[in-house]
């Protein structure tokens, strides 16, 4: 019996992967790039054992069976890496043999926090891992579960660079530097809706191809550029730069979307809330200090240096206030202390109504962090008999 577990990390777009120029491939129409978040807040886990004795090919989502071979895009998975196994390995004996796989993710599934990205990413790291493989393109893999799963292939800042060749050999993802380059990079994620989003993804862009003539322009003109910006500010630690390219990124796609034909809307009034109160509070700071973009989903992911977020959360908590605040539950994962705000500092931030209340369900406090990880084997997912730990009843 051979087993593997491994964890990976979501990540989160400051250039945006929105259009394909080939479905079955997943290759992109432009270059997109990302910081990995730390798998200590969110992560995907995965457990396969491959062994001689099982009858079939099992999966298990979250407590859930699931059909594999239903899913053109894990088998697409499954078939590359088996193929990569057959050319590499001296034994291919394991190739044969079928697996149990269980899945788990510590997030709200489909709520625009990138959960495929961490799931794809992982289960091909796992089986990778498992067939002695892990030192292969495995970027090229996962894109073709998910687009965006190729980035959390890597730690730290992530270009997926679109490549030429009709066989998207070359549309690989490539790490413009390691998490540990710039450490103080933290991120917020603001959770006003758990609820799944309208358009996923893949049929959102698939319209957008289709039909948005401001996609071609952004793909042409405004990625190759701003990519570039981007990779400057992240080597020289330059935040002003990197937070309002993230900004204007953010609002770039979602112009795209509202260009494509039916529009697909993903921001609502309470994510334009959240990007009106951070232009004002960066106005007042003279610089950005903090950037947010948005998925394709309502929450905000804000990016800002780690002496940035106690001054942030006191005043995000003073503006959008929570009954839950404070207390661990409402500002999940990195612990932090927000600074007392006197009535003079609110005046003079210069927003005069608060928005409604309860405007986010949670926040999580993370930062980017390192890429996939083995874990033991005593973390397993699966039982010694191969069938998950805990099963949902
Ligand atoms: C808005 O990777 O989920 O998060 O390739 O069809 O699976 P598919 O799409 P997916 O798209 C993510 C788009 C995005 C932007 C980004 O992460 O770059």
């Amino acid at each position: 019996m051979l087993t593997a577990t491994c964890k990976a990390a979501p990540n989160i777009a400051v250039i945006k992967y929105w259009g394909k120029r080939d479905e079955e491939l997943i290759l992109p129409v432009n270059d997109s790039l990302s910081g990995t978040l730390s798998t200590d807040e969110l992560c995907a886990k995965t457990s396969i054992t491959a062994d001689t004795t099982f009858t079939e090919d099992k999966m298990w989502l979250n407590g859930e069976e699931v059909t594999i071979w239903d899913n053109a895009r894990l088998k697409n998975c499954i078939e590359y890496l088996r193929g990569i196994g057959e050319k590499k390995l001296t034994d291919k004996s394991v190739l044969n043999y079928k697996l149990h796989i269980c899945s788990e993710n510590n997030f709200p599934t489909a709520a625009g926090l990138a959960s495929s990205a961490a799931g794809y990413a992982c289960f091909v790291y796992t089986l990778a891992t498992l067939y002695g493989l892990e030192n292969q393109e495995l970027t090229a893999i996962a894109r073709l579960g998910s687009g965006s799963a190729c980035r959390s292939i890597y730690g730290g800042f992530v270009q997926w660079k679109k490549g030429e060749l009709a066989d998207g050999s070359d549309s690989i993802a490539v790490q413009i530097a390691p998490a540990s380059h710039w450490p103080e990079m933290h991120v917020l994620i603001l959770v006003v809706s758990d609820a799944r989003k309208k358009v996923g993804s893949t049929v959102g862009m698939r319209l957008a191809v289709e039909n948005s003539e401001l996609l071609r322009f952004r793909a042409s003109h405004c990625v190759p550029k701003h990519t570039e910006q981007m990779k400057q500010a992240i080597l020289n630690k330059d935040f002003a730069t990197f937070g309002e390219i993230t900004i204007r990124e953010s609002n770039q796609f979602h112009a795209i979307c509202l260009d494509t034909y039916p529009p697909c809307v993903y921001m609502n009034d309470r994510s334009h809330s959240v990007s009106h109160f951070i232009h004002k509070y960066n106005e007042n700071a003279g610089e950005v200090k903090a950037a947010y973009t948005f998925d394709a989903g309502a929450n905000a992911c804000v990016y800002l240096l780690e002496n940035e977020v106690a001054k942030f959360i006191s005043y995000l908590n003073a503006y959008f206030p929570n009954d839950e605040s404070p207390s661990d539950e409402y500002v999940r994962g990195i612990p932090v202390q927000p600074n007392p705000l006197s009535n003079s500092d609110l005046q003079s931030f210069g927003l005069s109504a608060t928005i409604s209340k309860n405007t986010f369900k949670y926040i999580i406090h993370t930062k980017v962090g390192e890429g996939p990880q083995r874990l033991d084997n005593n973390e397993s997912l699966l039982g010694a008999d191969g069938t998950p730990k805990n099963l949902k009843s």
